[in-house]
């Protein structure tokens, strides 16, 4: 049910230049979408009358993902003023005028954060009388907080930026997690008060709880029980070491939900992917995307699946692929490379060193050893001899080459499209296929061989070649 009574502010101007990227921080890729955008599943999942995102540092990028993930969000353009005070600022300004209650602001860099945690904390805030409440937590590396400063008697006194800190204030292992509830009306006096005195030139938000505090303000922090959760992202260090906390919690999730994880230090599944019970995951192996595999498949070792669909009991194993279908009891790998547009049917097989694309092979079919499908429909039952190429380009143009059911094509074989080979033929080994071949017939197009009797002894006198010709009995 939406509380009618909290806004969220996700704040995501800031330029993230710790992360020396040409590409957004926040953009950045974590469990295969973007940081920003599980913060905004959060706040989602909070269901709050309103929710504002502050954006400035590449804000159309920024508002394309913020329109896709969170669409009831508003969005509102930061200033030239930096800090994250000044963002809050333009955010409250944003909300309507007849809006009474809490404001939550969440760090759009914020992406462990998960909604009960946020649950658990504004029931907190509620129930105490503080005007401001601050998510604080003791990691193992406190390196780049802001610290939570606390008096004599242990109560909250104010936040001191890293930057800004003494060192006896470097030294406190408690630190503000970026993640604050105030209540609407002594935010918006005291975001009024804020300066950009500091090292950095910025209107921090924290610095609000210290005003907050002068005008004989209540402000508590409550410190989150597993720091993990309010991990931020500022640089490229950070954003690894989140993702493998992240990566853990999915391997082990779908672990409890059924699927074999042989090593999970070397398993990597996105966040959307979806794996059905029994399946089983080999090691170094990569779920990407919106892949989805099917009970009873077996993926890995050493494979790499991107937007795949693999189907019950399959195997692939030693593979990249990327946007392919794999049915059902199929067959792939070692050492195959499945490019977009492979859909390789029921009970089918796409073996070692083997390359497709936009490749359609049907029941049963296969394509065993060292050969390149591209561009192809293969009909059922048929069988794709060793070293095949499907020549499908012809130095301007693409074509494309249908097999029919059934068809036994002889090892060593160039398709040379547009071709058609009829349901049922057979080509001999070493065919260069130029011509379309009928239902049932026998193509090939070598040159008759030629032996010529005693050629080695002749020529090669005294070789190894020639003394085991003379002492073979044939
Ligand atoms: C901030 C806190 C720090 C806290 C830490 C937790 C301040 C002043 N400091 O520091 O106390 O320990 O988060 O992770 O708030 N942003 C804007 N507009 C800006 C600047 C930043 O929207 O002008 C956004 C950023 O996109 C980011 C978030 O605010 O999502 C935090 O900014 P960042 O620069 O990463 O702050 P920290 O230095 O990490
Ligand atoms: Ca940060």
């Amino acid at each position: 049910m939406t509380d009618r009574h909290l806004a969220i502010i996700v704040l995501a101007a800031g330029q993230g230049t710790r992360m020396k990227s040409s590409l957004p921080k926040l953009l950045h890729p974590l469990a295969g979408v973007p940081i920003v955008s599980h913060v905004l599943a959060t706040a989602r999942a909070l269901d709050a009358a309103h929710v504002v995102t502050v954006v400035r540092h590449e804000r159309d990028r920024l508002a394309a993902v913020i329109a896709q993930d969170l669409p009831e969000s508003v969005i509102v353009d930061q200033d030239e003023v930096p800090g994250t005070g000044r963002a809050v600022e333009q955010a409250v300004a944003a909300l309507p005028d007849d809006f009474t209650g809490d404001v939550l602001v969440i760090n759009g860099d914020v992406p462990l954060l998960n909604a009960q945690t946020l649950a658990s904390f504004i029931t907190k805030h509620r129930a105490s009388a503080a005007s401001a409440t601050v998510l604080s937590a003791r990691p193992a590396d406190v390196n780049g907080y802001g610290r939570i400063v606390r008096n004599g008697t242990g109560a909250f006194d104010r936040i001191v930026e890293q930057k800004d800190a003494t060192a006896d204030e470097l030294g406190i292992d408690e630190i503000n997690a970026g993640v604050y509830l105030f209540g609407l009306n002594a935010l918006r006096d005291q975001l009024a008060n804020l300066t950009t005195d500091n090292s950095q030139g910025e209107k921090y938000l924290t610095d609000v709880i210290e005003l907050l505090r002068g005008a004989g303000s209540e402000v508590t922090a409550v410190p989150v029980a597993e720091p993990w959760v309010v991990a931020g992202i500022n640089d490229r260090a950070q954003l690894s070491e989140t993702a493998a906390i992240l990566n853990a919690l999915i391997v082990r999730g779908w672990q409890l939900a059924g699927v074999t994880v042989q090593d999970p230090a070397s398993t990597w599944i996105d966040l959307r992917a979806t794996l059905a019970p029994d399946v089983t995951i080999l090691p170094g192996t990569q779920i990407l995307g919106s892949t989805v595999i099917e009970t009873g498949a077996t993926v890995g070792p050493d494979t790499t699946v991107l937007d795949c669909e693999i189907g019950a009991d399959a195997t692939v194993k030693r593979t990249d692929a990327t946007l392919a279908v794999i049915g059902s009891g199929a067959s792939v790998g070692p050492f195959a490379y499945l490019r977009p547009g492979t859909h390789l049917s029921a009970d089918g097989k796409i073996g070692t060193f083997v390359e497709t694309k936009n490749a359609v092979i049907g029941v049963g079919s296969k394509v065993p050893h060292l050969s390149y499908v591209g561009d192809a429909t293969i009909g059922e039952g048929a069988n794709i001899g060793a070293g095949t190429i499907f020549a499908n380009y012809d130095g301007v143009n693409k074509h494309r080459s249908e097999i029919g059911s059934h068809v036994r094509t002889g090892s060593h074989n160039v398709f040379v499209a547009p071709i058609r080979i009829g349901d049922g033929a057979y080509t001999g080994a070493g065919t260069v296929v130029r011509k379309d071949v009928p239902a049932g017939s026998l193509a090939i197009n070598v040159a008759p061989q030629r032996n010529m009797d005693g050629w080695v002894q002749a020529n090669r006198p005294g070789t190894d070649a020639a003394n085991a010709a003379a002492k073979s009995g044939d």
